[in-house]
């Protein structure tokens, strides 16, 4: 019923990995990530990768990565928080697929990032305060990257099957 590929856009802890991969194994897509992908075929996990090469270079592997998203035969994929808002990647996507936009409000992925925020380097050692303004300065400059995917969800607190339903009505309307 879906295209082939599903991306999945967003801010860091809105859902776009642990949602996937749940709506993923119960409604029987492959999955894939795009941080995944490049920390196994760089070799490095991607904190490791901020801290010895810079963002710089991340980004770079980003790109770098993209037209092997576009040959993945089908599933849905989870895409770096910054991931979309690059290279009209957007654009890109929206042709070779669904585009997904999980979207939460900024109090949310504080509640969310604040258990996780040692994992992700752009946000490790921030505290809750400097954490939020953060997120609402990103979420200024990104939303309108996020903004161009073909449904946009609701994403705060959301089941992975009120995620499905939502992105199936989106889909279909
Ligand atoms: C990033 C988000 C991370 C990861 C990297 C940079 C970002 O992915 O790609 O740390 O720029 O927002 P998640 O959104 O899966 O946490």
């Amino acid at each position: 019923m879906f295209p082939d590929k599903i991306f999945f856009v967003g801010y860091m802890g809105s859902g776009k990995t642990s949602l996937g991969k749940k709506i993923a194994k119960k409604y029987n897509f492959n999955f894939y990530d795009s941080d995944a992908i490049i920390e196994q075929q760089y070799g490095k996990k991607i904190s490791e990768i901020f801290r010895d090469e810079g963002e710089r270079k991340f980004r770079d592997l980003e790109s770098a990565c993209f037209p092997e998203l576009l040959q993945l035969q089908s599933g849905i994929i989870s895409t770096g928080g910054g991931f979309p808002c690059a290279d009209s990647r957007m654009e890109i996507m929206n042709q070779h697929g669904l585009t997904v936009y999980l979207k939460c409000t900024p109090k949310f992925l504080l509640s969310r990032l604040l258990q996780s925020s040692s994992e992700r380097p752009l946000i490790s050692g921030l505290n809750a305060e400097m954490l939020l303004q953060k997120i609402i300065l990103d979420l200024t400059i990104r939303e309108p990257y996020y903004s161009q995917a073909n449904c946009i969800i609701e994403a705060d607190a959301r089941q992975p099957e009120e995620i499905f339903e939502a992105m199936t009505k989106c889909y279909l309307s």
